[in-house]
C-alpha cells in the first residue's frame, strides 16, 4: 500500500518557518466595528502561528489588510497603502502581505490585485478568516501567490466558532452575534462580499459574554450586520433579556439594526434590562417614501416614526442616532427636503451623513439617474448644518447633570491630562482625570456641551 505523505496542520507548519522573537505580524483595519472584531481574531490566529506583535508594517513579516468596501474612499484609501508596502517586500523577501476584508470578496478587486499588485501574497475574504493558517503555510510552503474568488452568494459559509482572538481593549468588547446580510438594500455592497446571513448559536454568545463580564469587560457591543434578524434558539430581544441575567458590571450596546426587523419585544426591552445602554442605532437612510423603496428597504416614513415614538415612550432620555446617504441616483429637491424634514422631527442626538457611493455588483450604481457630486456636496452641508443644530440642542439641557461615564483613556488629540469617555447613552465626555482612569466607571459633571461632544469635571 502507498505511504500517505505525513501532514502536519497549518499552525504548526508556520510555526516552523516564524523566527521567534524576530517574526512579527501587523493587522492594518479599515471600515467598521465589524472589521475591528475581525482584525482581532487575525491578529490571534498571526500570534497562535508564533508571530509577535508588530508596531509598524516596516518590522513585520506578516502584514494583513482588513479593507473595506462600503464606499470608494474607503478602497482607495486601502489601495494606496498597499501600494506603499511594496517597499517593505523589496527590503524582506520573506514578508507575507495577506489582503483581508469585504475588498477581498470582490471578484474584480481580487483580480487587480493579482495583476498589478504582484507584492501582495494572498487575498482572504471575510466569511473564511479562519483558514488564515492554512493560506500562510501554503504560501511558505509553495512559494505561490494565491487569490480565491469568493464562493457564490448562495452559499452559507460556516462560522468558525473557537478561533483565538487578540482583543485590542481590555475593558470593551465586540462580540459578533451574526454575520452576513439577506437585506440587498440597491445601494450596499455588503449582501455581495459579506455572505448569506448566519446567526451564531445563542449558547456560545451568551457562554463568551460569561466569560467577558467575569474577566472584568465593562462594554459590550453586539455585532451583526443587521442584529435584529438574529434568530437561534431564541430571537435578538430574547438574546437581549438572557444577557440581562448575566452577572457583572457591564453595559450592553449592540449594532447595527434595521428599522424593519424592530420588534415590540426589543422595543421593550427598554429600560429596564439589566446591562442594556439606552441607546439605539437605527439608520434610516432616506425621509423620503419614494427613494426608501427604490433603496428596498421596507419600510416608509410613517413606519420609521412609529418606532422612535415606541422607544421615546419607554425611555424618553434614549439617545438616538442615525445613518443617511444623501445623493441616492434619483433624489430630488424634494425627496431631500422630505429627509431633513424627518431629521427636524426626530430630532436624533447625532446623525452620520454619507454621499452615495456607487457600489460596482450592486442594482442602484446602473439606475440611470445618478446625482452630479456638486449637488450631493451642497446636500451634504445642509444636512450637516441641519443635524448640527439639533445635536447641539439635544446636548445642552445635560449641562449641569452629573452622568456615569466609563473612561476610555487619553483624550486621542493628545491634551496632556485629558481623558474621553462615554455617556449611557454612548455621548463622547472630555474631562480631567489620572490616566489610570480608564476601564472604569466614573461620576462627571457636564460644564460644557457642543454638537459632537461634551466638556465636564470629575466629581469622585
Ligand atoms: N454609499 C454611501 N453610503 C453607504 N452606506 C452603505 N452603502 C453605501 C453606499 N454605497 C452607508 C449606509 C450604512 C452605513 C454603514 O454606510 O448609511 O448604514
Ligand atoms: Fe447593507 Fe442594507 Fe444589509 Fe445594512 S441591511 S448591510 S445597508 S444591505
Amino acid at each position: 500500500m502507498e505511504k500517505r505523505a505525513e501532514r502536519t496542520d497549518p499552525v504548526t507548519e508556520v510555526r516552523r518557518w516564524v523566527i521567534p522573537g524576530e517574526s512579527r505580524a501587523y493587522v492594518l483595519t479599515f471600515g467598521c466595528q465589524q472589521n475591528e472584531a475581525d482584525s482581532e481574531r487575525l491578529l490571534g490566529l498571526a500570534l497562535s502561528m508564533g508571530y509577535g506583535r508588530a508596531d509598524t508594517p516596516e518590522e513585520a513579516e506578516l502584514i494583513l489588510v482588513n479593507t473595506c468596501a462600503i464606499r470608494e474612499h474607503a478602497e482607495l484609501k486601502a489601495l494606496s497603502i498597499i501600494g506603499g508596502f511594496k517597499h517593505v517586500k523589496e527590503k524582506n523577501p520573506r514578508v507575507i502581505i495577506g489582503v483581508c476584508g469585504c475588498m477581498a470578496a470582490e471578484p474584480h478587486r481580487v483580480e487587480d490585485l493579482k495583476r498589478r499588485y504582484p507584492y501582495v501574497t494572498f487575498t482572504l475574504e471575510p466569511a473564511k478568516i479562519g483558514s488564515l493558517p492554512a493560506i500562510v503555510a501554503a504560501a511558505i510552503r509553495t512559494k505561490k501567490r494565491s487569490f480565491l474568488l469568493p464562493d457564490a452568494p448562495t452559499v452559507v459559509p460556516k462560522i468558525d466558532e473557537g478561533l483565538p482572538v487578540e482583543r485590542l481593549s481590555r475593558h470593551k468588547a465586540w462580540v459578533s452575534i451574526m454575520y452576513g446580510c439577506n437585506n440587498y438594500c440597491t445601494y450596499c455592497i455588503v449582501p455581495y462580499v459579506r455572505g448569506r446571513e448566519r446567526s451564531r448559536a445563542s449558547g456560545e454568545v451568551i457562554c463568551e459574554i460569561e466569560g467577558l463580564a467575569a474577566s472584568g469587560v465593562r462594554e459590550i457591543t453586539l455585532l451583526g450586520q443587521n442584529v435584529n434578524s438574529y434568530r437561534s434558539d431564541c430571537d435578538f430581544a430574547g438574546l437581549v433579556k438572557r444577557i440581562g441575567e448575566i452577572p457583572g458590571d457591564f453595559r450592553l450596546r449592540f449594532m447595527t439594526s434595521h428599522p424593519k426587523d424592530v420588534s415590540d419585544d426589543l422595543i421593550a426591552c427598554f429600560p429596564d434590562t439589566p446591562h442594556l445602554a439606552p441607546h439605539f442605532h437605527l439608520p434610516l437612510q432616506s425621509g423620503s417614501d419614494r427613494i426608501l423603496a427604490k433603496m428596498n428597504r421596507h419600510y416608509d416614513a410613517p413606519r420609521y416614526l412609529s418606532i422612535v415614538d415606541r422607544l421615546r415612550a419607554r425611555d424618553p432620555e434614549i439617545t438616538l442616532t442615525s445613518d443617511v446617504i444623501v445623493g441616492f441616483p434619483g433624489e430630488t429637491e424634494e425627496d431631500f427636503q422630505a429627509t431633513l424634514d424627518l431629521l427636524d422631527r426626530v430630532r436624533f442626538d447625532q446623525v452620520y451623513s454619507f454621499i452615495y457611493s456607487p457600489r460596482r455588483g450592486t442594482p442602484a450604481a446602473e439606475y440611470p439617474d445618478q446625482i452630479p457630486p456638486d449637488v450631493s456636496r451642497d446636500r451634504m452641508r445642509r444636512l450637516l448644518d441641519l443635524q448640527c443644530g439639533i445635536s447641539a440642542e439635544k446636548n445642552r439641557p445635560l449641562v449641569g447633570k452629573t452622568l456615569r461615564v466609563l473612561c476610555d483613556g487619553p483624550s486621542p488629540d493628545g491634551t496632556p491630562g485629558i481623558v474621553t469617555g462615554r455617556t449611557e447613552g454612548g455621548k463622547l465626555v472630555h474631562f480631567a482625570a489620572p490616566e489610570d482612569t480608564a476601564g472604569r466607571f466614573v461620576s462627571v459633571k457636564i460644564d460644557r456641551a457642543d454638537a459632537f461632544a461634551l466638556r465636564g469635571t470629575l466629581t469622585e
